[in-house]
C-alpha cells in the first residue's frame, strides 16, 4: 500500500489543469446502458472509482475501452444480471445501474449498498422514485429486487431530501418511461445538469436539470452518443484551498468559477480572492497574511459542498481565532479531526459542529486517511506543516483524485508517493 510523504513549507506556484469529474462520470457511465450501441465519454478521470464502475459494467456484459481521457462503453452484450455485493459495497454509486437495467429489461437486482464511513447513506428516495414510476421493489437477502414487467410510467415525484443519487436514479428511470415525469426538490448539482445534457444528446427530452424542478418527457429509445464530462469542481476547490493555505500564486484552469460560488464567497470573507481569468480559469490570491476565521455550513448545491468540508477545516486551522464548521449533509464526516489534531490543530466536535481554534502552527506527523476528502485535507495540512507528514491509507485518495501528488509537485510542493 502506498503512502504520501510531504515536507511542508513551500508556496504553490504556477498553472494547473483540473481533471474531469468523477461524480459526473459515474452517472454518465450508467446512462450509456440505455442505448443499444457504444457511447464514448470524453474527459473521464483515471481514478479507482471509475475502474470499479467499469468492472461492475463488465459483469453486466458491457465492454469498456479507455484511450487517454476517453472511455468507450459498449452495452451490446448487456444482460440483467445481479450487481454483486462485493462491488456495490466498495462503491455505492454502483447503485446507478439499477434504473437502466429496470428500464431496459423490466427487472433488476442490485446488492443493497449499506452504510459507509461517512454515514448511514439510506437509499429510500431512490426506491420511492422507482415505485412512483410503477416499479415494485422488494428487499430480500441483502438485495434490491426491482420489477416493472409492463414498463415504467411517468408521474409526479417529490424528494424528501434533495439527494444527488436519487435524482440520478429517477432521471435514468424516467427517460424511457411512458409519459411525463415531474421531479420536485431535485438535486441541483452541476453533475445532474451534465447527466441531463448527456441523456438529451442520446435523444432524451429533459428540461430544468440544474434547478429543483426537472421535467422529463419519456421517449421510446435512446441512441449512442459522444458525451463530455464536466471538470471536477471538488478537485478545483481542493487545489484552490492548497493555494490559499500556502500563500502561493496559482491559476486553476478548465473550471468555470460559477461552479465554486459558495467556496469563492467564503474564501473572500477569510481574505483570499478567486479572480476569474477568462471563462474557464481563475487565479487564487491570498490578500492578507493573517486569515480571518469564517464559519461554514455544508448544504446541497449551491450551498457549501460537503466534499470540501475537510479541506476547509485544514484552512481554518491556520486562521487565528474560532470558527465553526457545521456538517449538515453526512452524519459522520469528521474523522479527519483526530488526525488534524495529531498535527497540532485544536478542533473539538460537538454533534454536527466542529469548533476550530485556529492559529497554532501545524507540525508534520504520521496520519491516516479515513475517506477520500479526508485524505485531501491531510495532504493540505502537510503542505504547511513544519517538517515531514506521512499520510497512509491513501487508497482513499486514489478513489477520486487523479495524480494529485504529481499536480501538487508540479506546483512546487515537496511531495512524493512511496510504497509502504
Ligand atoms: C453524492 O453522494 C456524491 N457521490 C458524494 O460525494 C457527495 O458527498 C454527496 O452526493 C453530497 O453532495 C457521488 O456523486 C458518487 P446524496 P450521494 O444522495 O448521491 C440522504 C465524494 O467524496 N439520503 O445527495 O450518495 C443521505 O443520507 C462523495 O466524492 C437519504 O436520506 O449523496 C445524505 O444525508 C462522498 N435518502 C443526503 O441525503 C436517500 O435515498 C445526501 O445524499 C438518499 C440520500
Amino acid at each position: 500500500m502506498d503512502k504520501i510523504v510531504i515536507r511542508g513549507g513551500r508556496p504553490l506556484q504556477g498553472r494547473i489543469r483540473v481533471s474531469g469529474s468523477k461524480n459526473a462520470s459515474l452517472p454518465l457511465m450508467a446512462a450509456c446502458l440505455l442505448a443499444d450501441g457504444p457511447s464514448c465519454l470524453q474527459n473521464v478521470p483515471d481514478v479507482r472509482d471509475i475502474r470499479t464502475m467499469a468492472r461492475m459494467l463488465e459483469i453486466l456484459g458491457v465492454k469498456s475501452e479507455r484511450t487517454d481521457q476517453a472511455l468507450t462503453l459498449d452495452p451490446s452484450g448487456l444482460a440483467s444480471r445481479p450487481a454483486p455485493y462485493e462491488l456495490v459495497s466498495t462503491m455505492r454509486a454502483s447503485i446507478y445501474v439499477l434504473a437502466p437495467l429496470l428500464s431496459r429489461f423490466g427487472k433488476a437486482q442490485v446488492a443493497l449498498p449499506g452504510g459507509c464511513a461517512i454515514g448511514l447513506r439510506p437509499i429510500d428516495q431512490h426506491l420511492k422514485g422507482l415505485e412512483a414510476l410503477g416499479a415494485t421493489v422488494d428487499l430480500a437477502h441483502g438485495y434490491i429486487n426491482a420489477k416493472a414487467p409492463h414498463g415504467l410510467k411517468g408521474d409526479e415525484i417529490y424528494l424528501d431530501v434533495a439527494s444527488v443519487g436519487a435524482t440520478v436514479t429517477i432521471l435514468l428511470a424516467a427517460v424511457r418511461a411512458q409519459g411525463r415525469t415531474v421531479l420536485d426538490h431535485a438535486a441541483c448539482e452541476p453533475e445532474i445538469a451534465n447527466l441531463a445534457e448527456g441523456l438529451n444528446a442520446m435523444g432524451a427530452s429533459i428540461s430544468g436539470a440544474g434547478s429543483s424542478r426537472i421535467v422529463i418527457e419519456g421517449v421510446r429509445n435512446l441512441r449512442p452518443a459522444t458525451l463530455t464530462v464536466i471538470p471536477d469542481r471538488i478537485e478545483a476547490g481542493t487545489l484552490a484551498l492548497a493555494g490559499a493555505m500556502t500563500s502561493g500564486e496559482m491559476i486553476i484552469e478548465n473550471l468555470p468559477l460559477a461552479h465554486l460560488k459558495a467556496l469563492e464567497n467564503k474564501l473572500r470573507e477569510t481574505g483570499v480572492a478567486l479572480i476569474p481569468e477568462g471563462k474557464q480559469a481563475f487565479r487564487v490570491q491570498r490578500k492578507e497574511k493573517k486569515l480571518t476565521p469564517v464559519d461554514i455550513v455544508t448544504l446541497p448545491y449551491p450551498g457549501f459542498p460537503t466534499d470540501l468540508q475537510a479541506q476547509w477545516m485544514a484552512l481554518m486551522c491556520l486562521a487565528p481565532g474560532r470558527s465553526v464548521i457545521t456538517e449538515a449533509v453526512w452524519e459522520n464526516r469528521f474523522m479527519h479531526v483526530a488526525e488534524l489534531n495529531r498535527m497540532g490543530a485544536d478542533i473539538q466536535i460537538e454533534g454536527s459542529n466542529a469548533l476550530v481554534r485556529g492559529g497554532n502552527p501545524l507540525s508534520g506527523a504520521q496520519v491516516m486517511a479515513s475517506d477520500l476528502r479526508a485524505s485531501a485535507a491531510l495532504i493540505l495540512a502537510g503542505l504547511v506543516a513544519e517538517g515531514e507528514t506521512t499520510v497512509s491509507r491513501i487508497y482513499h485518495l486514489d478513489r477520486g483524485y487523479e495524480h494529485l501528488e504529481q499536480k501538487l509537485s508540479g506546483l512546487g510542493a515537496d511531495i512524493q508517493r512511496v510504497p509502504e
